[in-house]
């Protein structure tokens, strides 16, 4: 260390341990600022990034909002056809940067605001309500659980299962796939039953839409509703979209006096035009379920909508066993079960019925505190329910 202090005499310059050390000292000093420039030099990096991060997020808070707007078509290369989201249909240019594959119709993308030319390709939405709806399920019921239905079976397993596990025989052939089947007959016939067991055994995704949630629940909303559900179930492929209820959509074009009357025709127009534009080689299948069929507008039925219109009718003394059967397999039964008694007894009854008589026996031997159920439990549910005339289920399937 160089001592410079008053009292010390002063260093004489020529001294060369004075000379060696003050060079050591300066040598240090040196250090020491190189250090201390890098430290400079690091910081105004840090800066500079900070002042460029600032200058690119000022760039975008200042640019101006872009619109958004749906593919109609494109032209070619250059220019496609949009539907802006609140306006007419206008023919727009396509920014070089814009992948020209990626523009199919109906793709979300986003307009420059002064010229509308598409800048941008945004991911597909879908509305909130879509995924509130919970519309994907995962059914359990397996056709064996189907009991009397096996014609109807078969008929769904052509038009439904072969064309989703195997498009290439179709295509072989040479001919279109089926692409849905309408299920109609009286309540609890096993329609729903049915389209879950399809899609089920195909391991396909199973959308579930109910025509009147639809029309109660999404009033205003539901044609654009209908798109996009069947934009989710092409998403979701291979899937089986389930329209159950149809007649709350469906139904014939009457008196249009009311609002609400006229969203149900939107709604209805919305979906004949999904089911028109529908490609028949794509692996969505629809199962349509109606209990009213006579009140279908005709326009559900015409050929090509759906390929095939399937009734589940009430079920035989045959069908009746089998049924029984299904049910009373799980069931902890203490000896015989009188079957052809409860076939008997339940003539004009529903598979719907004959589940209900299933479950009131146990519940029968629930409230009897015990663990099995009984011959007689059935007797007594079957005069539990045949006895209460204004049940709803008979009233509607006209089971005495
Ligand atoms: N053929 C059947 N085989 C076995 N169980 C059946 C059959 N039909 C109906 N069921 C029983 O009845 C229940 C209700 O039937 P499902 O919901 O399939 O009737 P649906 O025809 O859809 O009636 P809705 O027209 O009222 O919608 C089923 O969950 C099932 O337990
Ligand atoms: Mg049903």
């Amino acid at each position: 260390m160089l001592r410079l202090s008053k009292e010390s005499s002063e260093p004489d310059q020529n001294d060369p341990a004075y000379l060696i050390s003050y060079a050591h000292h300066l040598e240090r000093q040196a250090r020491q600022l190189e250090t201390e420039k890098q430290m400079v030099e690091s910081e105004r990096l840090r800066l500079q990034r900070e002042v460029n991060n600032l200058k690119v997020e000022l760039e975008r808070l200042r640019s101006p909002p872009l619109f958004m707007g749906y593919i109609v078509e494109t032209l070619d290369n250059k220019t496609a056809v949009v539907r802006s989201t609140t306006g007419p249909n206008l023919v727009v240019s396509i920014s070089r940067q814009v992948d020209i594959n990626n523009l199919k119709p109906d793709t979300r993308v986003a307009l420059n605001q002064r010229t509308f030319a598409i800048v941008n390709v945004l991911p597909a939405s879908y509305d909130p309500m879509v995924q509130k709806m919970e519309l994907l399920e995962k059914p359990t019921e397996r056709y064996v659980d189907v009991g009397g239905l096996d014609a109807q079976i078969q008929e769904i397993i052509e038009t439904v299962e072969l064309p989703l596990l195997k498009p290439e025989l179709f295509e072989k052939i040479g001919i279109d796939p089926p692409r849905g089947v309408l299920l109609h007959g009286a309540p609890g016939t096993g329609k729903t039953l049915l389209a879950k067991a399809v899609a089920n055994e195909t391991q396909a995704s199973f959308i579930r839409l109910i025509g009147s949630e639809l029309v109660q629940k999404f009033i205003g909303d539901g044609a654009r509703l209908v798109r996009e559900i069947f934009e989710f179930a092409r998403e979701n492929a291979p899937s089986v979209l389930f329209i159950d209820e149809l007649d709350a959509i469906g139904s014939r074009r009457m008196d249009l006096a009311t609002s609400g009357d006229r969203e149900v025709q939107r709604t209805l127009m919305q979906l004949l035009s999904e089911l028109d534009g529908f490609n028949a080689r794509g692996d969505v299948k629809i199962i349509a379920a109606t209990n009213r069929i006579d009140i279908l507008d005709s326009a559900m039925l015409r050929p090509g909508r759906f390929d095939r219109i399937i009734e589940t009718p009430l079920p035989n003394a045959e069908s009746r066993t089998i049924i029984f059967k299904i049910h009373t397999k799980g069931m902890n039964i203490k000896g015989d079960v009188d079957i052809e008694y409860l076939v008997q007894m339940t003539e004009g009854g529903s598979g719907a019925d004959v589940k209900n008589i299933c479950t009131e026996a146990g519940m029968f031997a629930i409230r009897a505190e015990r663990d099995h159920v009984l011959n007689q439990d059935f007797r007594d549910a079957i005069k539990k329910i045949t006895g209460d005339k204004e049940t709803t289920s008979r009233i509607t399937t006209g089971f005495i």
